[in-house]
């Protein structure tokens, strides 16, 4: 693939592929075979070899790591073309010891779960379904600002590979025009003092055209938004680069320069918001995250509160600048 790809648009010869890989034409012939059969669409010519023509939109392996450049998120990965649930899936790697941000991914998922026991709609080749599995050496307590981590990685991904002001809603939804395009659920393996493993699932609603009925006031994809297409493995690769890149300085800093930035993405800070919580449902503006990444409320009362789970929601729609504002009033 990569002799193919090197030499792309030009073709190159069977003899300097079997020279190169060190096999016989009738290997060659055969691996050619193989990746045809995977979706690869190659033309053969009797004297001038072999020219690559189109790649399948997949997340293949080889994709993923043509030129990643990362050291360890991403560098193993398990590919699926079909899952019941990624997170799964790396729940049970995990369980027999894979290697440090081995990454997980299927083209779709039959089971995906969401956040607050739902589900997640996951249709064939159409987003980034996906897991990384890691062993952050901290206290379990420590561990659940990861996901806002993970939140702010996607977020620089999606702004820089798309071009798109992605915003973000507490704890880690990824936003456009107030509409989610991105999910996050975290889950841990660990004893009182230690973790034993970390997955970080994700949900990016890519090249999705259609949603059933009850998702469609509030979600969409990248594709629905731009009008384009996105190419899936390009915004995968440098949403694992991000993830490497924060995760490095969380493991040196700790979060609060994570915290910065998931600051500048969000969108719902002084602002007047609903958090239907775990217990109850709270309204109050919304004043501050906190260094472990709880949701500081101003009640009506003038109290603060502080929310470590839910979904928030907004009367007049989330606004990127308003965090930006300075100042806040009651
Ligand atoms: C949310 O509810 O916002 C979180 C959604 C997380 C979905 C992703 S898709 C890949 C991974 N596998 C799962 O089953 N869920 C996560």
């Amino acid at each position: 693939m990569y002799l193919l790809k090197e030499s792309h648009p030009e073709f190159i010869s069977g003899e300097i592929i079997c020279r190169n890989l060190g096999i016989s034409r009738t290997a060659v012939w055969k691996h050619i075979q193989t990746l045809r059969a995977n979706g690869y669409e190659i033309a053969a010519l009797p004297h001038a070899g072999y020219q690559l023509l189109n790649v399948p939109d997949r997340l293949y392996p080889e994709e993923i790591h043509d030129g990643l450049g990362t050291e360890f998120i991403g560098r193993k990965v398990y590919y699926y073309e079909h899952a019941i649930s990624t997170n799964e899936t790396a729940r049970e790697l995990a369980d027999r010891g894979c290697p440090d941000g081995a990454l997980v991914i299927a083209e779709e998922q039959s089971g995906g779960k969401g956040r607050l026991g739902r589900k997640w709609f996951s249709p064939y080749g159409k987003g980034i379904w996906c897991s990384i599995i890691l062993y952050p050496p901290v206290n379990p307590s420590d561990a659940p600002p990861l996901t806002m981590l993970g939140a702010v990685a996607i977020a620089r991904a999606i702004r820089k590979v798309v071009q798109v002001e992605a915003g973000i809603k507490w704890p880690n939804d990824i936003l456009l025009d107030g509409k989610k395009i991105c999910g996050i659920l975290s889950e841990m393996n660990a004893e009182i003092e230690r973790i034993n493993y970390l997955v970080i699932g994700i949900g990016i609603n890519v090249n999705v055209e259609d949603f059933p009925e009850e998702l469609e006031d509030n979600v969409t994809s990248l594709k629905i938004y731009t009008g384009q297409p996105v190419k899936r493995t390009v915004l995968l690769q440098e949403t694992l680069r991000e993830l490497e890149y924060l995760y490095k300085i969380w493991l040196q800093n700790g979060f609060q320069p994570i915290l910065r930035f998931w600051k500048e993405m969000c969108v719902m800070l002084n602002q007047m918001v609903r958090v239907n919580g775990i217990k109850d449902i709270v309204e109050g503006w919304a004043e501050d995250v906190d260094e472990h990444g709880n949701l500081i409320l101003r009640l009506g009362d003038g109290s603060l509160k502080g929310l470590v789970a839910g979904d928030v929601s907004l009367q007049g729609g989330f606004d990127l600048q308003a965090n930006r504002r300075e100042g806040s009033s009651l």
